[in-house]
This record gives structure tokens, sequence and C-alpha cells, in this order.
């Protein structure tokens, strides 16, 4: 009740600091329920997210069935962001749905979505930025900054991502597995 008689940017700053906050629980089912329950992110139980993730604007993210999102992610939600099935992020994974317009007089800030379609593997430190998709099964080496769409089973790799190689689409791994508590 309180939280209605804040100005809207000691709320933002609250809330942030909350979803933050709560990515520290040492419990995959608590951080999960949390999660869910107590901030508005869609994640199922077959999904989990390790320690140490901001999500900004949980409410406006999706997770599917089946997905691992490693440690110290940054998942903003605040233009919309979609992540499918058994997709895999490995550790410290950034994604970015807003930016500033870095031409405009005003440092105007835009958005626009992000979508991680099924079995796409985006390994340790790779940053998404605004308008991307990245398509199924594709795959983006360590320490890429993707720019562009990616095409499904393809790999990318470089600043900017830039394709590296191809991967075969028969695919039939589930992400079912996980350590508990980090
Ligand atoms: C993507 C990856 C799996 C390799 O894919 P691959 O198809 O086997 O690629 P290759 O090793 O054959 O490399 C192909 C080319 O891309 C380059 N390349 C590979 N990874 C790269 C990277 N991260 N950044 C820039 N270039 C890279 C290679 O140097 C090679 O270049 P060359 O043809 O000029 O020699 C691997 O590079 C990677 O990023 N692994 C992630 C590791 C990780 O995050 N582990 C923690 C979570 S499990």
């Amino acid at each position: 009740m309180a939280f209605r008689f804040m100005s809207p940017v000691y709320r933002l700053g609250l809330s942030m600091y909350l979803t933050s906050a709560w990515g520290h629980v040492p419990s995959q089912h608590l951080r999960r329920w949390g999660y869910r329950r107590l901030f508005g992110l869609t994640i199922p139980r077959t999904s989990v997210i390790y320690s140490g993730a901001e999500i900004r604007a949980p409410y406006n993210v999706v997770i599917g069935e089946f997905t691992s999102i490693g440690h110290h992610a940054i998942l903003d939600g605040r233009g919309g962001l979609t992540i499918g099935s058994n997709v895999n992020l490995s550790t410290g994974v950034w994604i970015w749905t807003n930016e500033h317009d870095a031409q405009d007089p005003d440092f105007k800030i835009t958005s626009a979505p992000v979508a991680i379609e099924d079995y796409a593997w985006l390994s340790c430190r790779v940053v998404v930025l605004p308008g991307v998709i990245i398509g199924r099964g594709a795959v983006v080496a360590a320490g890429a900054v993707v720019t562009k769409d990616v095409e499904p089973f393809t790999i990318v790799a470089g600043v900017p991502a830039k394709p590296i190689g191809k991967r075969s689409p028969a695919l039939r791994y589930c992400l079912s597995g996980y350590v508990p508590i980090v």
C-alpha cells in the first residue's frame, strides 16, 4: 500500500532492488516461486534461473519449458522478452530490450522486443541488443554481441556477431537436470 505514495523513481528503485535481491535466495524452487508470484514472471516449474539474475520488468518476460538461465543473467523485460523452451543461457548473458537514441537531443529511450527461440544456446558473456530474434537451435559463441537476427541453427561469434558455422537440426535433448540451491 505504501508503494502508492512513493514517487515513480523510488518505486522503480525499490522494485529493481527487490528483484535483484530475490535472485540471491538460496533455493531454485523458492526463487522461481517468488519470480512468478511476487514479480509476475511467466516461468513453468520445469525451468530454472540460477542465482544473481537481475530481471527488469519481470511481468513482461515469458520463459518456456525446460529452459536454463545461467548465473548473473540480466533479462530486460521492459520492451518485451520471450525465451522459448530448452533454451540454455550460460553464465553472464545480458539481454536488453531498451536503449537510448544516441542521436536524439533528449537522449530518449527506445525499446524493441527480443525473442530467443527453442533450443538456442547463448554461451557465456553474450550480449543481445533490442529487437533481435535468435532463431531455433542457434548458437551464440562466448563474448559475442548480437546486433541482428540470427537464423535458425546458425552459429555466430564476435562483435558484432557473424556466422561462423551451422548446427545440426537433429536435436533431441531436454534440459531437465539442474543443480539445486545455487
Ligand atoms: C561456439 C563454440 C561452441 C564453438 O563453436 P564451433 O562451431 O566448434 O567453432 P570452432 O571452434 O570450430 O571455431 C570456428 C571459428 O570461430 C572462431 N570462434 C570460436 N569461438 C569464438 C568466440 N567465442 N568468439 C570469436 N570467435 C570465435 C574460431 O576462432 C574459429 O575461427 P577460425 O576459423 O578463423 O579459426 C565455442 O566457441 C564457444 O563459444 N563455447 C562456449 C563456451 C562456454 O560458454 N562455456 C560455458 C558454458 S557451458
